[in-house]
């Protein structure tokens, strides 16, 4: 039989991992709850129901008989989906509310490394103002003062003066711009060195780590400006060789799934690390429960199996066949509304981009209106194309970039190019 899934989410990521899964000879539909409208143009069913309304997911996954569902972002992860298809028989693919916490708290991931012995910042957490600030002044700058909690990668503020410190806790505590319940700060030694993500597939039983991504969070080019969700993404990584994979695994991933497991809270689904290579080896700035948006639009490309048969393996804890693309680079750059990340533009048409082989296309903040698409969102779309390298990959992307008319959105124009 051939399988019907349901991918919760609707963005960038989520397009890739659906396109991906339709490519496989053993589906016969791929649903996208709540999608976009860009989605549709590669034949993905895009279903009207919000991410947060549990009981019509479940309701329209016992409708459609779906075989199992994969979860994208985080916030469904952190409101217990994966626990509620659970309960009613549906398989999904995704870690319960309870290990999500390892990317909902940054606390949290924070006494995980400590209690056992994972590479990172030194840190210390607080919820009061004053003793956070007499902290930050007994220590020297920069230094790193993120919010607890889920804050759309915009939580993170490295402080280049005491004065900037002061403003930041200001914010997270005193005014709770986050929101939280208890609003509390992790602040941190600041790493130097290069950084780069590794994700891996978890299930039960085995850890199979994919090939390394770069991620550049910055709006503007050279690493200035604000951090967004990401503007651009390349794999692999030239800096990461297969030794530095192997620290990772051994030092990082292996005790962060095991520390899980004796913790209570069992990871299964995507571990997401974000690194820093220090000179003294890769720590861990952040993980993440989930898919990364960007990398997954350009991880997906280097992988050489059928990522149906991928899933099913981890949830039946088989050991999946996973091989990666050997040579070449893949690269995507993020088109963004202008404006992005603070307040931006929406309803700017979208030129009709004609299908190609080399160039992939994967929307993100995209909604049709009179048959046209127009943005509704910051991250409107991203597009990708591989070849033998990450300069020559470059190159091609940007020349699709500078054929189309794409004012007013915005690019940057260095991804793959700063490191
Ligand atoms: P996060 O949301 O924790 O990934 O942080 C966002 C960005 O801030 C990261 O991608 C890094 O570039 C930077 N960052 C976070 N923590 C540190 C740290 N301890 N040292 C240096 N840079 C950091
Ligand atoms: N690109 C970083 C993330 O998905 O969190």
């Amino acid at each position: 039989m051939k399988r019907n899934i349901l991918v919760i989410g609707s963005g960038g990521r989520e397009h890739a991992l659906c396109k991906r899964l339709l490519e496989s000879s053993k589906v016969n539909q791929v649903f996208c709850a709540k999608g976009n409208d860009g989605m549709k143009r590669d034949g993905i069913q895009i279903v009207d129901i919000l991410e947060d309304n549990h009981e019509e997911l479940i309701n329209f996954s016992k409708e459609k008989k779906i075989d199992w569902v994969l979860v994208g972002p985080e916030v469904p992860l952190m409101n217990g989906l994966v626990d509620d298809f659970e309960a009613v028989g549906i398989k999904v693919f995704g870690p319960k509310k309870s290990a999500a916490m390892i990317e909902g708290s940054k606390e949290f991931a924070k006494e995980l490394m400590t209690r056992f012995n994972i590479p990172t910042a030194k840190y210390e957490s607080f919820s009061d103002f004053n003793l956070a600030y007499e902290y930050v002044e007994n220590n020297s700058l920069p230094i790193v003062i993120k919010a607890d909690g889920l804050a759309a990668g915009k939580g993170v503020v490295i402080a280049e003066t005491y004065e900037e410190a002061k403003q930041a806790l200001k914010e997270m505590l005193v005014e709770n711009t986050f929101n939280n319940e208890s609003p509390k700060v992790v602040i941190e030694e600041f790493l130097v060195g290069k950084e780069f993500s590794l994700l891996s597939f978890v299930s039960e039983t085995g850890i199979y780590p994919m090939v390394a991504a770069k991620d550049h969070k910055a709006i503007f080019d050279n690493d200035k400006g604000p951090n967004t969700g990401g503007m651009g993404a390349y794999s692999p990584v030239y800096y990461v060789t297969k030794e530095i994979e192997e620290t990772v695994l051994e030092t990082i991933i292996k005790p962060t799934i095991a520390g899980m497991k004796n913790l209570g809270t069992p990871f299964i689904g995507i571990l997401y690390t974000g690194l820093i290579l220090t000179a003294n080896g890769p720590k861990v700035i952040e993980y993440n429960a989930r898919f990364g948006d960007p990398e997954t639009q350009v991880l997906l490309e280097r992988l050489d199996s059928d990522f149906v048969e991928v899933i099913e393996s981890l949830l039946n804890n088989q050991e999946p066949v996973i091989n990666w693309r050997e040579t070449g680079v893949t690269l995507g750059v993020v088109v963004a509304a202008k404006g992005y990340p603070s307040s931006y533009e929406t309803d700017v048409s979208l030129p009709n981009f004609k299908k190609e082989e080399t160039t992939k296309i994967f929307y993100s903040g995209v909604k049709e209106k009179n048959q046209q698409l127009v943005s509704n969102g910051g991250r409107v779309f991203l597009v990708a194309c591989s070849d033998v390298s990450k300069d020559v990959a470059h190159e091609k992307v940007y020349r699709w970039l500078n054929e189309q008319k794409l004012s007013p959105f915005y690019y940057r124009k260095d991804i793959g190019r700063t490191i």
